[in-house]
């Protein structure tokens, strides 16, 4: 069929700058008329015209609800703009870094690579009819925009008076695979729809040795859980660890992606994988038998993730430390060892520590994965991590949640090539950071989420925080008569990044204060919240003696976290005594 182009008049929608990973707002705020559509052409035309104008584009997410309309509209706008190809993986469902991977490794039929993906989904946030859609803009290294595209977009969102839209095209059926085609006043327009996995698959057996964690998988000693919390995840839990590595049906916890995630949260921390966490017995409800001795969550679009051994929880800076310190020997697509590793700069300094005994090169960045990308971009890093639960590689250019699980696998594997067979006790993963910490220290950590304060209100505690930081001594003197055992504040200060790669600068990226011992505290507002303000305080401290690095962590960190408190009068600005989330 032959399809028409028909341009819609529509007027500037408030509110409609993207945030950390794009614009997340309640699904009854995507639905009003001209809301979604507004966004896409403001991003059409935020990019030159090659990346539009005959490109292919990905459109797909985490599967949650809105994500079956959205699509529709999408390849609707794409086609009245001019694209040529639609993919889109099959029920609209690619997890994040597969959309990353796809983008970078797929060909069309016809030789063709795609330039960009919309990506629907807002993470971790929940999902339905009363919760949080989402949608960002991924470019051709497989990345988030940049700020100078994001902010393109927002400006243009401002000043937008019309979009183009092929409204008679008739939806296209995403849940079979192959290509439909149609005629349009450009020229061809293909929308193919493909397997959400196979692309992803074939990555992951490129970087891992399958075979070794296929074999630590068969060992009756070793025993495993992975809970994708009803989010796509689940969509890729099946084909890699279930019938690639021969784990066993019932490792598998909520692996059916849903529309609402179930009603849950898809977030892999220890408040919200609540089935996982007791399974692993950390959970008060602890489910009773033996818990595996592997653990792992994802979230909804399957970037991030979460490592539990036995009753045991790996802290996310912990996990990137870990796996780059033992990357090379047992993850083959590292062999020839790491260009550099990087952390966001609220995540501990434990990779700071590998970094410097293994002599890598080391960066810290701001929130935000598209920091690691220019980076990688720039083959100066391989491994980097967020305390956020994210962790990856430069395989892609998106946080792995996948990935993570099996690097940890790889490690296990690889640690325990010798035990597998026979009588041995395995290593696990508990004595893995247990020795990890008698080797490098151990960065006690802990973060502490005031979700949905009135914005106005966390806006006053923050500039209160910089206000005080214009003297050291004054903040000394007060920190003194709160806990007169803490060591010194050092310096404090906003932090701010220049990008080494294209020198751009990213300015009040959290407020940072400094302890010479080399704590820290470090106070952020989330760029990911869909209501309100959400007040992140994150709180560090070193400890070198190994005799010392096995105590309980809220009860090692409690004097520095009644000084944050304190010290940022949180109550005060909040009126919350206790924070919504800690992890
Ligand atoms: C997303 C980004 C991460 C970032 C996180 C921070 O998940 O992909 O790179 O660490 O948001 O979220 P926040 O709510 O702290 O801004
Ligand atoms: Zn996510």
């Amino acid at each position: 069929m032959v399809f028409k182009v028909s341009t819609v008049s529509t007027s500037p929608i408030d509110g409609q700058k993207p945030g950390t990973s794009g614009l997340r707002k309640k699904v009854k705020v995507f639905k009003q008329p001209n809301y979604l559509e507004n966004f896409v052409q403001a991003t059409f035309n935020a990019l030159t015209a090659q990346k539009v104008k005959g490109a292919t584009l990905v459109v797909s997410g985490d599967g949650r609800y809105y994500s079956k309309d959205a699509v529709q509209i999408i390849i609707k706008m794409a086609a009245a703009n001019g694209v040529r190809s639609v993919w889109v993986g099959k029920n609209t469902l690619l997890s994040t870094p597969a959309v990353s991977a796809v983008i970078r490794e797929r060909s069309g039929a016809d030789g063709s690579k795609a330039t960009g993906a919309f990506i629907l989904t807002a993470s971790h946030n929940p999902g339905g009819p009363t919760e949080d859609f989402g949608i960002k803009y991924n470019m051709e290294n497989g990345g988030p925009a940049p700020e100078s595209i994001t902010d393109k977009i927002y400006e243009n969102t401002k000043t937008i008076k019309e979009y183009p839209i092929a409204d008679d095209l008739p939806n296209v059926d995403i849940s079979t695979i192959g290509v439909t085609s149609f005629e349009g006043p450009d020229g061809k327009f293909d929308v193919e729809v493909f397997d959400s996995a196979d692309d992803y698959v074939k990555l992951m057996k490129s970087i891992f040795d399958f075979e070794s964690i296929r074999k630590l998988l068969s060992s009756p000693k070793f025993t495993f859980c992975y809970d994708a919390l009803h989010g796509v995840a689940g969509a890729y839990a099946h084909r890699i660890f279930v019938e690639e590595l021969g784990a066993q049906e019932s490792a598998l916890l909520n692996c059916t992606p849903k529309e609402d995630f179930g009603g849950g949260h898809p977030d892999p921390n220890l408040t919200y994988a609540k089935e996982l966490v007791a399974r692993m017995g950390l959970s008060k409800s602890d489910t009773g038998g033996e818990p595996p001795e592997f653990g792992a969550a994802a979230d909804g679009d399957a970037d991030r993730n979460m490592i539990l051994g036995k009753r045991f929880f790996v802290t996310p800076s912990d996990s990137v430390a870990i796996i780059a310190a033992n990357a090379i020997g047992a993850i083959p697509y590292f062999s020839s060892g790491l260009k550099g590793v990087a952390r966001s700069m609220p995540t501990s300094a434990a990779l700071d520590v590998v970094a410097k005994s293994l002599n890598l090169k080391f960066f810290e960045v701001p929130t935000g994965w598209k920091f690691f990308g220019n980076l990688m971009d720039a083959g100066m890093c391989s491994v980097c991590g967020e305390e956020s639960f994210g962790t990856g590689s430069d395989h892609i250019r998106e946080k792995d949640g996948i990935w993570a699980v099996l690097a940890w696998m790889s490690i296990l594997a690889h640690k325990n090539k010798g035990n597998i067979d026979g009588n041995a006790k395995l290593v696990s993963v508990e004595d893995i950071v247990r020795q990890h910490w008698a080797t490098y220290g151990r960065h006690y950590y802990t973060r502490y989420d005031y979700e949905n304060v009135d914005a106005g209100k966390a806006k006053e505690l923050m500039e209160h925080l910089v206000k005080l930081q214009s003297s050291i001594p004054e903040v000394n003197k007060i920190v003194k008569g709160i806990r007169s055992h803490v060591a010194n504040v050092a310096s404090a200060d906003e932090f701010e990044y220049k990008d080494p790669v294209d020198g751009s600068i990213s300015k009040h990226q959290g407020i940072r204060y400094l302890f010479e011992d080399g704590s820290r505290l470090v106070f952020r507002l989330s760029g990911t919240g869909s209501e309100g303000a959400t007040i992140r305080l994150y709180i560090e401290q070193y400890e070198k003696d190994a005799s010392k690095t096995g105590r309980e962590s809220q009860e090692a960190l409690s004097p520095l976290v009644d000084l944050a408190l304190k010290l940022s009068k949180m109550e005060e600005f909040t009126g919350r005594s206790a924070p919504t989330v800690i992890t």
